[in-house]
């Protein structure tokens, strides 16, 4: 590489260090103090998680809401609420974090992977029928990045088969398809608020539906299996503790409120990325179908064409980003080349006939990539980067380098 490149020693395209996430102020102290104060700490006695549910419900268009301790449980919580058990199948990808799959585990269902759109990384919709088998109970597209899948395909697919949708939304708060917010577009969705996401509570969850009867499920799942006039000790089902505490419910009020304005950053910030890489050949943004109303950024995706820089390796480029000043990451690691989903005890236990987790459930174009590359590089000519720049605090604030991340 030329010698002015920060990791050859030249001067980084950035020096000071990109602002932190999350943001706060006196509106996340007023609110956390003051439910610190009331002695309400726990939802059942408190109103800051039922606010918040409230609020998050409007915010996603969706008529419910229901707020759990983090985006994992929200799924658990959600394949539940639609009767989802040993034995059943559940059609999802596999270029997801790992939670998605492990709340199917953890039901007792068996993940079956559809690939992606390489374009995209979203689930490829003319590749789900395909999967459907007379076990599958549900399609579990994810948004990933916070890029709204091709909902109008996964739902027709669905639709004709009678099957549930639930959209694991955990990076997509704010996103939206067609008009609509993501979440309650198919029959449930789950928001993470773990504390790198776009609205963050340090952990959290919430699932959001239109439907009535899976919010009543779910809440009385949430709740022990309580019905919503039941007493302390009457129980209508087996449920769990899946309830949020009210100080997380107080932050979150607080930073829903700031939600707005970090996305309109958000979406000028992508702008000028977009922008700036237009003239760089070798980088290619994720493609946003012309649907997408609003895309949440919650990751800014980047395919990158080694040959278009020397043959320099993924890592390499992400090495040199990194000189800059510019964070930057590889991208998810497929889920079928995880060896902790293969050894999983219901993966040895056997509650599936053949224990066919992986390959065999594969789309082939998937499993074309895994054989082609050794890191398992999810898709086209070079793998993706997975360039963060432009999130987080770095988007927030609006700081995005103009200059091209990389030397002639
Ligand atoms: C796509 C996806 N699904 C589910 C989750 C799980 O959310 P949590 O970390 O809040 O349990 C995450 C969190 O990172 C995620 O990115």
């Amino acid at each position: 590489m030329p010698k002015h490149l920060a990791i050859d020693g030249g001067t980084p395209v950035r020096t000071s260090a990109f602002p932190s996430w999350p943001v706060w102020g006196e509106r996340e102290r007023e609110l956390v103090l003051e439910a610190l104060d009331s002695g309400n700490w726990g939802e059942l006695s408190g109103d800051k998680v039922q606010a918040f549910e409230n609020r998050f419900a409007a915010h996603q268009l969706a008529r419910f809401a229901l707020a759990v301790p983090n985006g994992t449980q929200a799924l658990e919580v959600g394949f539940q609420a639609l009767g989802i058990g040993p034995g059943d199948e559940v059609i999802t990808t596999a270029y997801t974090f790992i939670a998605t799959v492990s709340a199917i585990f953890a039901v007792g269902a068996k993940p079956v992977f559809v690939d992606i759109d390489p374009r995209t990384n979203l689930i490829d919709p003319s590749l789900i029928e395909a999967a459907i088998t007379a076990r599958t109970r549900a399609i579990v597209p994810v948004h990933i990045g916070g890029q709204p899948c091709d909902l109008d395909g996964v739902l027709e697919v669905a639709g004709r088969h009678g099957l549930p949708v639930l959209e694991d939304a955990a990076q997509a708060v704010g996103a939206e398809w067609k008009g609509t917010r993501v979440g309650a577009i198919g029959d449930l969705g789950t928001f993470s608020f773990q504390e790198s996401k776009n609205l963050s509570g340090g952990e959290g969850g919430a699932i959001v539906t239109n439907r009535q009867d899976l919010h009543d499920l779910a809440w009385s799942l949430h709740n022990c299996g309580r019905g919503p006039a039941s007493g302390t000790f009457d129980f209508e089902r087996l449920g769990g503790n899946y309830r949020m505490t009210e100080l997380t419910g107080a932050l979150l009020l607080a930073q829903l409120e700031r939600l707005e304005g970090q996305m309109a950053v958000r979406d000028r910030n992508a702008a000028i990325l977009t922008d700036g890489l237009a003239d760089i050949s070798g980088l290619e943004p994720t493609l946003i179908d012309e649907r997408v109303t609003r895309h949440a950024w919650h990751l800014y995706q980047i395919r990158y064409d080694a040959p278009a820089f020397g043959g320099r390796s993924r890592e390499d480029f992400i090495a040199a980003l990194i000189a800059e000043g510019i964070p930057a990451s590889a991208g998810y690691v497929p889920l079928t080349s995880i060896d902790a989903i293969h050894r999983s005890r219901a993966a040895r236990r056997g509650r599936w006939p053949g224990h066919d987790l992986a390959l065999p459930d594969d789309a082939p174009r998937l499993r074309r990539r895994h054989r082609r590359y050794p890191c398992h590089l999810p898709q086209g000519r070079g793998g993706v980067a997975l360039v963060k720049a432009a999130t987080q605090g770095a988007y927030h604030r609006g700081e995005i380098s103009r200059r091209p991340p990389r030397s002639k």
